[in-house]
């Protein structure tokens, strides 16, 4: 493959949105940040220069990075916070992906502006699994904060609360034509009559799964978190935080304007309660001379709030290309499995006042462990043989009891979880199954999409209630299951994958809801060095970013 070279300037910036104006942290200066193009099998080089006033790393979500966890990202994991006034080169190794993926932030909530899409085209542009689009576009769904999300994430978190809401989603960076305030600066998109376009849409939300709908206009995915897919024709997509689509539409509609819209699908804890608040939109117009209408025609596809029947109608067609250019590789022999309860629940104030639910801490966990990022990064300390005071190897493989995960209105102190930085061990090709549980807690819980680092994943299995183990591996799909690296877990239900651990490395497993993420739906997995070279972790750069630098306000 080829290399190519990035320099990502991350400095504040002054961003007006919903009539109001904040300084925020963004990439060479544009929200959402810039796009990096690749081929499949290329590699690239990024260097982050940090000229703001916090630590940061970045993380290149989806990417596997084979043998170089020293790049991937996540703080306190693989690498400390590239400091202000420092910099840090990663060197992102693009193998089997094809499509669409992106980068982001991977400290604090920076993420919410610290974000951008990678274009991965097939190595000679031509080969796909489908006739080759006239021109794509690419639209990156996020939220939008007034105030410092830092900043309110942070009092969130010491006083115990529930983390922020959005004030509103954006399309490619603008809430769109249905607020008064942003009505302006809506973002358009134009079409030329009877081209096919390849759409690459990313969910950056940083706490919502999305319906995504496109007025009048059929859309065929046709790919997911740079992975092929069987085509499917629909009117509308659900997409969880962290993943990724691809899809073909076809301008063959009256020459007109068209909604783009995006909608929360889970409004168990809405981000924001105005009704027109919660639709971001953008406006797909055709080139050509006609008379602009008043208004855009809106997705009436598009789904309300809780329309889970929708949401599963959707998902439920997703397979895996599985075609002789495209294989399957299921793992057949199962060497490791786990089950794995993801669970909201509450840690006890007992000395202070806190202002979550009871008077206790919003607490978040896998198998009842909630995890606690070290203070040092988990990579370092496992490579050097230093695991003592930073992370211990007894992540369970299951919950510590059984009882009916999904019955109504779980009390939210059902489980109280054990904080603690655990992780879980595998030997290098180590054929994994993990059969994720959700819990219906206050009946108030969502989904979770749980995603992972350095692999991707088989989903052969979903359903709803508890997870049957006599019954339900029966019908698990081991021919053309979806392969991604996200899956929404539903609150009432299971989901199972299946995935081979062969690469080497530290790599995060985590809910991509960030308030879920910060409160401890975390855990780690460290896959062994298989006994070769060419089997083991890579030595780390040069120049890794220190560990617990003291603060230094940083100027220019
Ligand atoms: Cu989008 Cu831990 O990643
Ligand atoms: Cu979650």
């Amino acid at each position: 493959g080829d290399l190519h070279y990035y320099d990502f300037v991350l400095k504040e910036k002054n961003f007006t949105r919903l009539c109001s104006t904040k300084s925020m942290l963004v990439v060479n200066g544009s929200f959402p940040g810039p796009v990096i193009h690749v081929h499949k099998g290329d590699t690239v080089f990024v260097n982050v220069h940090n000229k703001g006033y916090y630590g940061v790393t970045i993380h290149w979500h989806g990417v596997k990075q084979p043998r170089n966890p020293w790049a991937d990202g996540p703080e306190y994991i693989t690498q400390c916070p590239i400091e202000p006034g420092s910099n840090f080169t990663y060197e992102v190794i693009f193998t089997t992906e094809e499509g669409t993926l992106w980068w982001h932030a991977h400290s604090d909530w920076t993420r919410s502006s610290v974000h951008g899409a990678i274009v991965i085209y097939s190595p000679d542009e031509t080969t796909y699994p489908y006739p080759k689009p006239d021109d794509e576009e690419i639209l990156v769904l996020g939220s939008w904060y007034l105030g410092d999300v830092n900043k309110l994430v942070d009092e969130d978190l010491q006083t115990g609360a529930d983390t922020p809401r959005s004030n509103s989603y954006v399309i490619n960076g603008q809430p769109g034509d249905l607020l008064e305030c942003s009505k302006d600066s809506t973002y358009r998109w134009v079409v030329d009559y009877g081209k096919t376009y390849l759409v690459r849409i990313v969910n950056a939300a940083m706490n919502a799964e999305l319906f995504f709908a496109i007025a009048n206009h059929n859309l065929t995915v046709v790919g997911m978190d740079g992975n092929y897919v069987k085509p499917i024709n629909t009117d509308y997509v659900v997409i969880s935080p962290g993943q990724t689509m691809n899809v073909l539409l076809t301008a063959n509609q009256s020459l007109g304007h068209y909604y783009i819209a995006a909608r929360q699908y889970d409004s168990a804890r809405p981000d924001v309660t105005d009704y027109d608040q919660t639709n971001a939109t953008a406006i797909l117009m055709y080139s050509g001379n006609y008379t602009a209408p008043n208004h855009p025609v809106f997705p009436a596809s598009l789904p309300t709030y809780e329309d889970f029947i929708a949401a599963d109608m959707f998902l439920d067609r997703l397979r895996s290309l599985a075609s002789e250019d495209y294989p399957v590789d299921v793992p057949l022999n199962v060497t490791t499995k786990m089950y794995i309860t993801v669970e909201m629940n509450q840690i006890l104030c007992p000395n202070e006042t806190c202002e979550g639910i009871n008077g206790n801490r919003l607490s978040s966990s896998l198998n009842n462990i909630s995890f606690v990022n070290p203070s040092t990064d988990i990579l370092m300390a496992y490579y050097r043989n230093l695991s003592a005071g930073v992370y211990t190897d007894d992540f369970p493989n299951w919950p510590p009891s059984m009882f009916n995960f999904t019955q109504e209105d779980l009390p939210f102190n059902t489980t109280v979880p054990i904080q603690g930085t655990k992780v879980k061990m595998l030997n290098y090709d180590e054929e994994v199954e993990i059969t994720f549980q959700g819990t219906e807690v206050l009946n108030a819980s969502e989904n979770h999409p749980m995603h992972v680092h350095g692999h991707s994943f088989y989903v052969v299995g979903s359903g709803y209630g508890n997870f049957n183990n006599e019954t339900d591996p029966k019908s698990y799909n081991l021919v053309d299951p979806l392969e991604v690296s996200t899956i929404g877990v539903p609150k009432n239900g299971w989901a199972t994958i299946r995935f081979k651990a062969n690469n080497p490395g530290v790599w995060f497993w985590h809910c991509h809801l960030d308030r879920h993420l910060s409160w401890g739906m975390n855990t780690v997995m460290i896959v062994k060095n298989g006994g070769t070279p060419e089997t083991s972790i890579r030595p780390p750069p040069p120049y890794m970013p220190a560990c617990n630098v003291p603060y230094l306000p940083w100027i220019e």
